[in-house]
């Protein structure tokens, strides 16, 4: 079955054909950075134009890439929500109206369920049941996954998300939107004993995160050091402000893999591509008999290969989309329904 993904959700355009039998064939993806750079944050707006814009030439690219015409494919996925609901009707519009007009079947995909399944499309893939850790621009969430469509919330974060903890303390510093990856590269060539700032919520049980305290944590500093901030104080508080985001959430998950007596954790969302976190999970990990499992960078970001695998998962299942076209701003995770279906 030849699926192709549609991913508009935020600011990426994603597309993607996967096979059931031969896997990845095609990507392409479109990055709305420079349109809303000048704003310091996504316009939705601008973002819901610019898809109308991409989704066209980018489904031929993919199609031409891939050696197929319109008429080899066999459903069609597009992300149906959580995100910017102008976006979202994009994507989803197009993608139900495509697959109606070519008499096949179409599903909408929850945008978290691709970020969680993404590994699954890397050479050495996890066997369930294994621990998430979802930590996007939007959502930072443990859940203990025990099939597709089983999803248990441990906990999740009660204010900021991790990622987007990353982006408003790189603005406090300066940097350039998009600041989560902006910020990482800063911290390279920081001192991380410098500065210690807390890791909210470790030192009381429970699996529920915290980074908007450690953001104002952040400012305080740069405030203090005022106008005359050098480039390596900036580079030691930006690592410093890594290692807090990066040992926090690798204590919740070493304590969710205790509490739920599992030794395989994945990592999904943009901030999984973070060098820092992979490093510190794979080190911590390996003293208790655990593995960590994430997918290469560029299927840690929003792209349409993650839609692709989860609407070809469901596709498969025999699940399929109305007529209609829904989309949903929010969407918990753990509403979703379990495949294969309970009979
Ligand atoms: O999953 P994603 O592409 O989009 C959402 O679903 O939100 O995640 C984007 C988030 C942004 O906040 C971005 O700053 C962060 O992931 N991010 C990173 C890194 N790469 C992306 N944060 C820390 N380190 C990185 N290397
Ligand atoms: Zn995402």
């Amino acid at each position: 079955m030849r699926v192709l993904g549609i991913e508009t959700s935020c600011d990426e355009t994603g597309l993607a054909i996967y096979d059931t039998e031969a896997g990845l064939l095609a990507e392409a993806l479109h990055s709305q950075v420079d349109l809303h750079a000048a704003y310091g944050g996504v316009v939705p707006e601008l973002a819901s134009r610019d898809h109308i814009r991409r989704l066209l030439p980018l489904i031929e690219k993919v199609l031409a890439d891939a050696g197929m015409t319109r008429r080899d494919l066999d459903g069609i996925a597009y992300t149906a929500g959580p995100g910017l609901i102008g976006a979202l009707m994009v994507g989803a519009t197009f993608g139900r109206s495509l697959a109606f007009a070519l008499g096949i079947p179409a599903i909408g995909v929850h945008h978290m369920e691709g970020h969680l399944l993404a590994p699954m499309l890397e050479p050495n893939p996890p066997a369930f049941p294994f621990i998430a850790l979802l930590v996007s621009g939007g959502h930072t969430q443990l859940v203990d996954v025990t099939g597709i469509g089983r999803y248990r919330l441990l906990g999740e974060s009660l204010d900021d998300a991790a990622g987007e903890a990353f982006d408003k303390t790189a603005k406090l510093l300066g940097l350039p939107y998009p600041g989560g990856p902006e910020l990482a590269r800063l911290a390279e060539s920081g001192d991380p004993t410098r500065f210690r700032f807390p890791r909210p919520m470790t030192d009381r049980p429970g699996l529920d995160f915290s980074f908007s305290g450690l953001k104002t944590r952040v400012l305080t500093e740069v405030q203090k050091q005022g106008e005359t901030m050098d480039a390596a104080t900036r580079a030691d508080i930006a690592r410093g402000f890594e290692e807090a985001v990066v040992e926090t959430l690798a204590i919740k998950c070493e304590r969710a893999l205790a509490e739920c007596q599992r030794s395989r954790l994945v990592i999904a969302g943009g901030v999984s591509a973070n060098k820092r976190l992979r490093a510190e999970l794979e080190a911590r990990l390996a003293r208790m008999d655990a593995a960590v499992f994430y997918a290469r960078p560029a299927l840690c970001t929003d792209n349409g290969a993650m839609i692709a695998y989860a609407g070809a998962c469901r596709l498969a299942a025999g699940e399929v989309a109305e007529l209609g076209v829904s989309t949903r701003a929010r969407w918990p995770l753990d509403t979703l329904p379990a495949i294969p279906a309970a009979s």
